[in-house]
């Protein structure tokens, strides 16, 4: 299966990402957020969306455990389950960014090269890649869901941070740090940076 189907032509619609955008009266891009669980990427996701929205700007948010409820409900944390689940994820977002929307994804995405994948289904200046950075210490000791705890108990397999890697971005568009900055002053940094970008 994949890109290689056969028999398949692309149909064209009347109206472009161009046209959506310019009647959203602004660009469309994705935002990728990547860091450790607890590190802080969904709260940053909702208070980042609150904020874009009374300016007036049309975003949607793809979050690991909601996507995990329903698309993506048949896959689990081996490494190959985590490439589909992003695989997936990047090409949800794809369809955000045609529709003219800024599409917000928040997953752990621990693999570089999963983040080169979805990375390489955007042009160049569609695609922002944020690193949530946050102590794995800070993480486990937020624990708001108690899975680290439940990690360091042997019940949860493939663990990220504990039974399974991360590995920290080299080249992230930009780097926020929740152990240093409040979701609020996190939110500022990446409104500035868009703005500072000419892409708010
Ligand atoms: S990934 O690695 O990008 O495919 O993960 P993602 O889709 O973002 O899902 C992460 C959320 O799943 C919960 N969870 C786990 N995380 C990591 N490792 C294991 N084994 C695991 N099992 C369940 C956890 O709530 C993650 O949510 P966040 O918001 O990151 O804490």
């Amino acid at each position: 299966m994949g890109t290689s189907s056969k028999n398949i032509v692309w149909h064209h619609g009347a109206i472009d990402r161009r046209e959506r955008q310019r009647i959203n009266g602004h660009g469309s891009f994705a935002l990728w957020l990547t860091g450790l669980s607890g590190s802080g990427k969904s709260s940053i996701a909702v208070e980042l969306e609150n904020r874009l929205y009374h300016e007036g700007i049309r975003t949607y948010i793809l979050d690991g455990d909601n996507i995990r409820h329903g698309l993506n409900n048949n896959l689990g944390f081996s490494p190959e389950d985590r490439k589909e689940n992003l695989r997936r994820v990047g090409e949800v977002a794809k369809l955000f960014v045609e529709a003219g929307l800024i599409s917000i994804a928040a997953f752990i995405s621990p693999y570089h090269e999963d983040r080169g994948m979805v990375r390489n289904m955007f042009a160049a200046n569609e695609f922002i890649e944020i690193f949530v950075s946050c102590s794995l210490e800070q993480c486990e000791e937020r624990d708001p869901k108690g899975l680290y705890k439940r990690a360091r108990a042997g019940e949860i397999r493939d663990f990220t941070g504990i039974s399974a890697p991360y590995e920290v971005p080299l080249n992230p568009e930009l780097v926020i740090e929740t152990d240093k900055y409040s979701v609020h002053e996190c939110v500022d940094l990446i409104v500035s940076y868009l703005k500072q970008k000419c892409l708010l």
